[in-house]
């Protein structure tokens, strides 16, 4: 499957992601994955950033908040039709375009710093991602995303539950399988059983990479490599939302800060 084949089923997608993520049901995101991104984030006020894979923008604008000026690119029209709406309501100032990641429309040396928030996993050919990340930065800018995590978003997943049905384990296997475009249908985990059934479920073509492939990818390409982070949820977030108890089991994400070199 290539990125124009990818790209369509996320276009399918928008829709139905930008109405339940804008009601509040991609808890993940908003309670522990984002927070994390950015507390590891370094200061960004006045600097030129290139979000990648930009969705319907909800982390772009948390970014132009910050200070950054930001331009967005996401593969589907639809989503940054829905981003660019939003900016209207708005003005944050933001620029959004249509652009596959494999290919960005940007001379090189052009931003300080790239963000690409739960996207590269999604792309057939992350190397070639990451080496356009690196192109379009400014020598000394930084790149910083956030994947689903490869040690534990693997082929096969069991949820292990104690005596009163609590998880406190996972099965794993498969790590070391490659999936390369097979689709898979999900939704928002804390969506009510009743709704899920009434939303369209998400398509989405999954690519795995090992976590040394991951690493090796970003060394190759020339980047330093600065900070990790594994998000997971506060006890008080738990609380309100215990399905996410799961994710401190294990970590869901993980955060990648690197570094081209100045
Ligand atoms: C899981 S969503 C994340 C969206 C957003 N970053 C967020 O955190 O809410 C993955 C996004 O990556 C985009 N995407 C997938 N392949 C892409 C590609 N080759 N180039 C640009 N965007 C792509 C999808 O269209 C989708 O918006």
């Amino acid at each position: 499957m290539d990125s124009v084949q990818a790209g369509r089923m996320w276009n399918d997608n928008a829709d139905t992601w930008t109405q339940l993520s804008r009601a509040g049901y991609d808890v993940c995101r908003d309670t522990f994955n984002t927070p994390t991104f950015l507390e590891v984030l370094s200061d960004i006020n006045n600097l030129e950033g290139l979000d990648i894979g930009c969705g319907e923008g909800h982390n772009t604008r948390l970014l132009a908040r910050r200070g950054a000026r930001m331009t967005g690119i996401d593969i589907s029209e639809r989503f940054i039709e829905h981003a660019r709406a939003k900016e209207e309501e708005e003005t944050l100032w933001i620029s959004y375009r249509v652009a596959d990641a494999l290919h960005l429309p940007y001379p090189a040396e052009t931003f300080n710093f790239a963000t690409a928030f739960m996207s590269l996993m999604d792309m057939p050919d992350a190397s070639r991602a990451i080496s356009e990340a690196h192109r379009v930065l400014k020598p000394g800018g930084f790149f910083q995303f956030s994947i689903s995590h490869p040690c534990f978003d693997t082929p096969h997943r069991k949820k292990l539950r104690d005596e009163e049905g609590n998880a406190y384990a996972f099965e794993i296997s498969g790590y070391f399988q490659k999936l390369d475009g097979e689709v898979e249908e999900w939704t928002f985990g804390t969506l009510p059983l009743e709704k899920q059934e009434q939303v369209r479920k998400f398509k989405v073509a999954r690519f795995t990479r090992t976590l040394s492939e991951w690493l090796n990818l970003l060394l190759d390409t020339g980047f330093t490599i600065e900070r990790f982070a594994e998000p997971r949820p506060s006890d008080e977030v738990v609380l309100q939302h215990p399905n996410l108890q799961d994710a401190r089991v294990f970590p869901f994400f993980l955060i990648v800060r690197a570094r081209k070199q100045p």
